[in-house]
C-alpha cells in the first residue's frame, strides 16, 4: 500500500491516520501551512453532543442546498439538465465544493481525494417486441450493452432451464436467438454472460414476481449480451407457450454505451483524537443523471459537511472519518472500492461506519436501518439502538426499514465493519399508518422526485432535514467521545464468514438497482 504524500504532518499518529486512507494513486493533499502538534486542539473543548447538535440550522444547511444546485446547473450545456452525476461539470465542481470547505479546517483535518475508475452507462433508446406487441415493463438493464451495431436483432425467445446460472441450463437453440431467462439464485449479470456466451444475440430477464424489474448488469464483462427485464406478470403467458413448445418471434434493440471514467471520494479524518480507532460516516456526492440530486444525496452530504465543519470548534477522544463517496448511484462503487483496497490492519481502525443517504425527503419518514448483530457485524445494533433512543427521546415516531444493500454501508458489512444508518425513503409509498406518525401523505411516495429532474431545493423538508442532521451530529460527538461499551472489532474469520453470509444471503440490492 503505497504512503500518501503529506505535507507538513507532525507526529505519528497523523501519519497513521494519514496511510488509512488507503488509497492506491496519490490523492492531492491540502497544501498545509504551519498547525498545531497533532493530538491537541489549543484549549477546545470536548466535543458535547448537545453543543454539537446546536450549531446546526436549518438556514444553513437551505443556503448550501441553493448553492449546491447552482452547482448542478454547471451541466446544463453538456446535458441539458442540471445534474451531479459522475464525470459531469456539476459532480466536479460538486467535489470542489467541499474540498474548498475543508480548507478553511485544514489545520484540523487531514484530507485528500482518493481516486478510482468507474463505469457508468447510458441507455439512449431501447425496445423489445415479443410476437409484435411491445410489453409495458420491459426495461433495459443499467449497464447492458446495445445490440449489435446498435441496430435492432430479430430471433426467437428461447426458454433458458432453471434460473440460468450454470452453462448447462442454456439449450444450443440459444445461439443466434434471445435467452429467456428466470430471475432469481445468481445476479442478473451472470446471466447475460452466460447467454453470450451461448451465443445470445440479447437475453431478457423474467421476474419470478408479477413485479416488472428493475435491475442492473453490475461490471462490464464482454460476454455480455444486451438484456431486458420483465415483469413476471408479463412474462408468465410467455413461459407457458414456450413449455408447451411454440415458437415466439421477438426483436430486442438497445442502444446505449459503457463508460470508464476516473472518479474520486474524498476522504476526510481528524488530525487529534486516537487515530487507531475511527468512527466513519459517509454520504454521496454523486447523482444520477436524470436530476440534480438535492435530497438524493445532496441532504446527506451537506449534512456531513455541517457536522465537519462544526465539529472543528470541538476536540475529540477517537478520531472521526467523514467520507464522499462518488459513483454511489452507478452501484456503490466508491464505497466498495474503498473498503476494498483497506489492508486488514486498516480495517480493523474502523470501529463503525455510519450512512447517510437521504435526509430529507419532502413526504418523509424517520427509518432506521435495522440491522442486527445476529446478521451483521456485532456493534451494527448498538448503532441502531443509538437512533431509536435519540428519536425516543425529541418525542419522534420512527420505523425500521431493511438492511438489504441498498446504500453505501453494504461494503462495510461485506467487510465485517459494523455499519447502520437512518434514511427518510426513497420511491416506497408512505402507509396510512405512517401518514399517522410523521404527517405528510399516504399512498404518496416518500420522495416523489427520486431519481427525476425535480429532486431539487423544493423537494427538501427541512424541518426533517434539520431534526436528522442534529441526529448525525449526535453519532459523531457520541462515538468521537468513547467506544465505552461498543463491541471490539475482531477479525475472527470465522464469525466474519457467518456474519457476511447471511447477510449475502438475504440481500438483493446493490445501490438503487436489483442484482440478483
Ligand atoms: C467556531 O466558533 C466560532 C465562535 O463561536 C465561530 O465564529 C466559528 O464560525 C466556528 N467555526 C466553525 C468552523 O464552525
Ligand atoms: C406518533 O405516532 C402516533 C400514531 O401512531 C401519533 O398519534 C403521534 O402523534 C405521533 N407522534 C408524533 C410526534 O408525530
Ligand atoms: C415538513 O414537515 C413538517 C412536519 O411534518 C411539516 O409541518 C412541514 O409543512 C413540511 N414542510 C414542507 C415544506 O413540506
Ligand atoms: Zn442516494
Amino acid at each position: 500500500m503505497p504512503r500518501l504524500k503529506a505535507i507538513a504532518l507532525h507526529g505519528l499518529a497523523a501519519a497513521v491516520g494519514v496511510s488509512a486512507f488507503a488509497v492506491q494513486q496519490k490523492p492531492i493533499l491540502h497544501d498545509q501551512q504551519a498547525q498545531a502538534p497533532t493530538g491537541t486542539h489549543g484549549d477546545k473543548p470536548l466535543v458535547d453532543s448537545e453543543a454539537l447538535q446546536d450549531t446546526i440550522k436549518a438556514d444553513n444547511l437551505l443556503a448550501r442546498a441553493k448553492h449546491l444546485y447552482k452547482i448542478a446547473k454547471l451541466s446544463e450545456d453538456k446535458f441539458g439538465r442540471p445534474t451531479r452525476v459522475i464525470g459531469s461539470p456539476g459532480h466536479e465542481g460538486t467535489i470542489k465544493y467541499i474540498q474548498k470547505a475543508l480548507n478553511a479546517v485544514s489545520d484540523y483535518y487531514t484530507f485528500g481525494l482518493q481516486p478510482f475508475s468507474a463505469v457508468s452507462g447510458t441507455v439512449f433508446e431501447s425496445r423489445l417486441t415479443i410476437d409484435d406487441k411491445l410489453p409495458f415493463t420491459a426495461y433495459p438493464m443499467s449497464l447492458t450493452p446495445p445490440t449489435k451495431n446498435k441496430e435492432p436483432a430479430d430471433g426467437n425467445l428461447v426458454l433458458v432451464s432453471n434460473e440460468g446460472c450454470n452453462e448447462e441450463d442454456y439449450p444450443e437453440a440459444v445461439s443466434g436467438h434471445i435467452a429467456f431467462i428466470k430471475r432469481g439464485v445468481c445476479p442478473f449479470g451472470t446471466k447475460s454472460e452466460l447467454a453470450g456466451k451461448a451465443g445470445a444475440i440479447a437475453a431478457v430477464v423474467y421476474n419470478y414476481e408479477d413485479a416488472p424489474v428493475g435491475g442492473t448488469l453490475g461490471t462490464p464483462s464482454k460476454n455480455h449480451v444486451a438484456t431486458f427485464g420483465l415483469s413476471g406478470r408479463e412474462a408468465r403467458p410467455y413461459v407457458e407457450r414456450l413449455e408447451t413448445g411454440k415458437t415466439i418471434a421477438a426483436t430486442a434493440y438497445i442502444d446505449a454505451v459503457v463508460n470508464q471514467i476516473v472518479t474520486n471520494n474524498i476522504i476526510a479524518q481528524t488530525k487529534g483524537g486516537d487515530q487507531e480507532n475511527c468512527v466513519m460516516l459517509g454520504g454521496h456526492s454523486d447523482s444520477v443523471g436524470e436530476g440534480p440530486g438535492i435530497n438524493d444525496d445532496g441532504s446527506g452530504s451537506l449534512a456531513l459537511l455541517e457536522v465537519a465543519l462544526n465539529l472543528a470548534n470541538f476536540s475529540v477522544n477517537n478520531c472521526v472519518r467523514f467520507a464522499w463517496w462518488s459513483a454511489e448511484e452507478e452501484g456503490l462503487l466508491g464505497s466498495d472500492h474503498y473498503v476494498s483496497v483497506l489492508a486488514p490492519e486498516e480495517n480493523k481502525k474502523i470501529r463503525l461506519f455510519m450512512d447517510y443517504d437521504m435526509l430529507a425527503s419532502p413526504n418523509f419518514a424517520y427509518q432506521v436501518y435495522d440491522a442486527r448483530d445476529a446478521v451483521n457485524p456485532v456493534g451494527s445494533q448498538a448503532l441502531r439502538d443509538l437512533y431509536v433512543d435519540w428519536y425516543t427521546k425529541h418525542g419522534l415516531n420512527y420505523t425500521f426499514i431493511p438492511f438489504d444493500g441498498r446504500s453505501d454501508y453494504d461494503g462495510f458489512i461485506r467487510h465485517g465493519i459494523p455499519a447502520g444508518g437512518i434514511a427518510t425513503g426513497a420511491e416506497g409509498i408512505k402507509s396510512r399508518a405512517e401518514a399517522r406518525m410523521f404527517g405528510g401523505e399516504y399512498g404518496v411516495p416518500y420522495d416523489v422526485c427520486y431519481h427525476e429532474l425535480c429532486d431539487d431545493i423544493r423537494n427538501l423538508n427541512l424541518t426533517a432535514w434539520e431534526i436528522n442532521t442534529k441526529l448525525v451530529a449526535h453519532s459523531v460527538a457520541t462515538f468521537a467521545t468513547s467506544f465505552d461499551g461498543f463491541p471490539k472489532r475482531t477479525l475472527d474469520e470465522e464469525q466474519l464468514f457467518a456474519a457476511t453470509n447471511m447477510y449475502r444471503e438475504q440481500t438483493k440490492y446493490h445501490g438503487d438497482k436489483l442484482f440478483v
